[in-house]
């Protein structure tokens, strides 16, 4: 591919930016300064330097990013700002965007990308890609409101009731829920239902993929397809 389309792909500007910035010597691979824009460089495996920074080449990319409280995952954010301005501009200049929402309360795993088919595959009802959540309940944890949440609950507005797939108790206030749908407020309407109230919620896995321990509030990396699905 040549290495003006290579930045364009990864979304580095126009391609009239891209070829600007190779002409001032600002892109290099295994350390030395690629100048000529149309040169033909192999894309498998590359990583290339942009200001002295490394970018690994994904034709498509998937982020995880440890999604900070006090930020909304909506485009248009109202009242917080938007998770995409954690992240470097060309990421958001490729178009990657959130799978699925987390609530601006909500702490813990967000995947972001721009490849619109596993966008689909992680958030159709029908795949059931998991997703694990830590809530930290107000009240005490019973075993009633345990058997109920793994039984179904009903959900204003849904006509089925609504089931976690599983629950693992921790702590006398805190359990990791699994569920595969992901409705509107899923988990704080789900805890509702069974009389107590979610006081913290953060996720801590999609599909495959656990948050890393080492991945620290705000930061985010890229992943494979083969560590989520
Ligand atoms: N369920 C919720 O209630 N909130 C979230 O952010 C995610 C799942």
């Amino acid at each position: 591919m040549r290495l003006e389309q290579v930045l364009f792909s990864q979304g580095f500007g126009t391609r009239h930016e891209c070829r600007g910035m190779i002409l001032q010597s600002r892109v290099s691979i295994d350390g030395s300064v690629y100048q000529d824009p149309d040169e033909d460089v192999c894309v498998e495996g590359l990583v290339f330097t942009v200001d002295g920074k490394p970018w690994p080449y994904f034709e498509k990319a998937i982020v995880a990013l440890h999604k900070p409280s006090g930020y909304e995952c909506s485009q248009k954010p109202i009242h917080h700002p938007s998770v995409m301005t954690l992240l470097p501009a060309p990421l958001r200049v490729r178009g990657i965007q959130p799978v699925g929402r987390l609530d601006e309360d909500t702490t813990g795993l967000l995947i972001l990308t721009d490849d619109g088919a596993l966008q689909h595959r992680l958030i159709h009802p029908k795949k059931h890609v998991a997703k694990v959540y830590e809530v930290t309940c107000r009240h005490p944890i019973t075993e009633t409101m345990v058997e109920k949440l793994l039984a179904g609950v009903m959900l204003d507005g849904e006509k089925k009731p609504v089931k976690a797939d599983s629950i693992e108790v921790k702590t006398e206030s805190v359990l990791w829920m699994t569920i595969t749908q992901g409705k509107y407020h899923q988990v704080k309407r789900m805890i509702a239902a069974v009389s107590n109230r979610v006081d913290k919620l953060h996720r801590i896995g999609v599909g495959k993929y656990a948050l890393p321990d080492d991945l620290p509030v705000g930061e985010w990396r890229f992943i494979n397809v083969s560590e989520l699905v």
